[in-house]
């Protein structure tokens, strides 16, 4: 708890003049439940016993005064711990999505999207109880019983004694329940992520559910995971509430001394049975305080939880660092030197070398997993390098800001990415949208005839994943998004797997002058793609084992050979 302390200061420190506002209200409720308790003895001794008259509009009002001032504090509080909690949660949950899209390559893969969901919203929610309302709260209750202790204490010493001995008792009990529930909430914040990613892959997934008819087999599945967070929920809610039995039976405990010892003093005529009934309500009222704050105790519990699983995002270390420099100049010169790349213990990359500059179109060909997109990975500094150097401009590559050297790159992935939005803006992603540049990209990537034929153009709003458009449409509008950006260095990944022979012979043509004074990289399966290349480097696992122009590896090399037999 004081770690989390430590970690939510920061944040909390900005929101004092809140915190003071709550101050006053804690002050508003504390002395009017005093008031409360002490009414009772006027409301007994002079009104009932003695008789007094005036006290029947006396009390009522002062009653009404008392609740009146109650209220106010209570809705002071309420409503500034819940600003500051949810103004916190939102700055924090914007700090976590930061730091997940600024990490690199190797943290997104190795982690569920499930799970990340998860810790960015019930992870985060859960930490609002412990940023806003816990510290007014603990003050608040704590306030609250020391006042009554020492109200009970001014009344009457020895009854206050015998009557309230019970109640460091009950903290022992109280130790033993945080600590099961804390180690509950760690496994349900877990099993909430496993739901949430079951959530995820099943959407993600639709259409191979759907075609290989496993909705049974993922509804299942799901609701394994689904019953299991039930159970684990139910078991935090059975340990959370037999904490308030638990007070209330120590408290009557309490009371019931207060019943026997303080009647005997009213009988015996050491007590006015109006300051024997303030005593009890003052005995009763102090045992709600103790109660509350047992609770709040296993909320606590519950935050500290999330707080861990947060922050072990939070402190993550990027295996990526920015270099100093800015890559201001357009990228001329590329070279591997000796390079090879791991992912944890598999090679996926060795020993390669390779000159490049601008001009130059570079065509990867080669095995399935041969390391053609690795290669790609390298230039993007997705990965660090295991060996070797990677020059860009005679720099190494690490030199750089990541976002400058990606600045100057632009590429098609073997997967595609469409964004909710409307056409254009998928096609400017990052940009300024230039509806002349992007008609222009458009026309390059050889789409512009689909696009027309939409009824609203390149406003035509794209679904999730660009679900309402063919495998080729998405691939023209991926191409045109590489061409819009003007960047030096172009990559091409598959990019025309999923178009017809014609139209792939449109773009390359289109694109030939383009290209022109800039470095392309492309990879295909598909020989017409990459016969025209000025160099060609055939991938056999994680190595360049030949290369050449297409009729220097045609007559030199047998794998050529025997890939372009299977291109054809
Ligand atoms: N993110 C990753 N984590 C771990 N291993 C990976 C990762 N990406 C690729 N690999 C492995 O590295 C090897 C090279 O993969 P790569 O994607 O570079 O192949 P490729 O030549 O592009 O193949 P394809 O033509 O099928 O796209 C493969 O054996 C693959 O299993
Ligand atoms: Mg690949």
């Amino acid at each position: 708890m004081k770690n989390a302390f430590k970690r939510y200061f920061p944040y909390m420190k900005n929101y004092m003049f809140y915190y003071f506002i709550i101050f006053i209200g804690i002050l508003l409720t504390v002395s009017s439940t005093i008031a409360t308790a002490q009414i009772v003895q006027p409301m007994m001794d002079d009104m009932f016993i003695a008789k007094d008259e005036s006290q029947l509009i006396i009390i009522p009002l002062t009653f009404i005064a008392i609740f009146f001032a109650k209220s106010i504090g209570r809705y002071l509080q309420s409503v500034y711990m819940n600003y500051i909690g949810l103004h916190i949660v939102s700055h924090l949950r914007e700090d976590l999505l930061r730091k997940m899209l600024y990490m690199d390559m190797k943290f997104q893969f190795s982690n569920r999207s499930g799970e990340l969901i998860s810790r960015v919203t019930n992870d985060i929610s859960r930490v609002q109880y412990f940023v806003s309302n816990m510290f007014p709260e603990l003050l608040r209750e704590s306030l609250t019983a020391i006042g009554l202790v020492g109200y009970v204490i001014w009344l009457n010493p020895m009854l206050a004694f015998y009557s309230l001995v019970a109640m460091p008792i009950a903290v022992y009990p109280l130790i033993l329940i945080a600590k099961r529930l804390k180690r509950l909430a760690h496994r349900s914040q877990e099993k909430n992520a496993d739901v949430v990613t079951r959530l995820t892959e099943v959407f993600n997934n639709n259409e191979v559910i759907k075609a290989n008819s496993t909705e049974e087999y993922e509804m299942t599945r799901f609701s394994n995971e689904n019953w299991h967070f039930f159970k684990l929920t139910m078991k935090s809610v059975y340990t959370n509430e037999i904490v308030s039995p638990l007070m209330e039976i120590f408290g009557v405990i309490g009371l019931a001394f207060v019943i026997y010892m303080g009647g005997r003093d009213v009988i015996d005529g050491v007590m006015t049975p109006g300051q024997f009934m303030a005593f009890f309500t003052a005995v009763g009222l102090s045992f709600q305080p103790v109660r509350r704050v047992s609770s709040i105790y296993g909320k606590i519990q519950d935050a500290t939880a999330a707080t861990e699983r947060i922050f072990e995002v939070l402190d993550a270390k990027a295996a990526i660092t920015d270099g100093d420099l800015e890559l201001t100049e357009d990228i001329h010169s590329i070279e591997f030197k000796n390079v090879s790349l791991n992912y944890d213990k598999k090679t996926a990359l060795s020993q390669i070398d390779l000159k490049v500059h601008s001009g130059q179109n570079i065509a990867l060909v080669g095995d399935s997993g041969g390391g053609k997109s690795s290669l790609i990975n390298l230039l993007l500094r997705f990965y660090e390098i295991n060996e070797g150097e990677l020059y860009i401009n005679k720099k190494t590559i690490s030199s750089f800001t990541q976002e400058s050297l990606r600045s100057h790159i632009s590429v098609v992935s073997q997967r595609i990415y469409i964004f909710q939005d409307s056409l254009c803006a998928n096609v400017a992603y990052g940009q300024d949208i230039d509806e002349e540049r992007v008609y222009e990209a458009l026309k390059l990537a050889d789409a512009s005839e689909f696009v027309n034929s939409l009824e609203e153009g390149i406003h035509t709003q794209m679904a999730e994943a660009g679900t309402n458009l063919s495998g080729g449409q998405r691939q023209r509008i991926a191409i045109a998004r590489a061409i819009y950006k003007h960047a030096s260095l172009l990559i091409f990944d598959e990019a025309t797997s999923a178009l017809d022979n014609e139209s792939e012979k449109r773009i390359q043509k289109a694109i030939e002058s383009y290209t022109k004074d800039k470095i392309t990289f492309t990879i295909a399966h598909r020989l017409s793609t990459i016969e025209h290349a000025d160099l060609i480097l055939v991938f056999q696992k994680g190595k360049i084992v030949s290369r050449g122009t297409h009729n220097e590896l045609i007559k030199s090399s047998a794998h050529y050979q025997s890939l372009a037999g299977s291109l054809q």
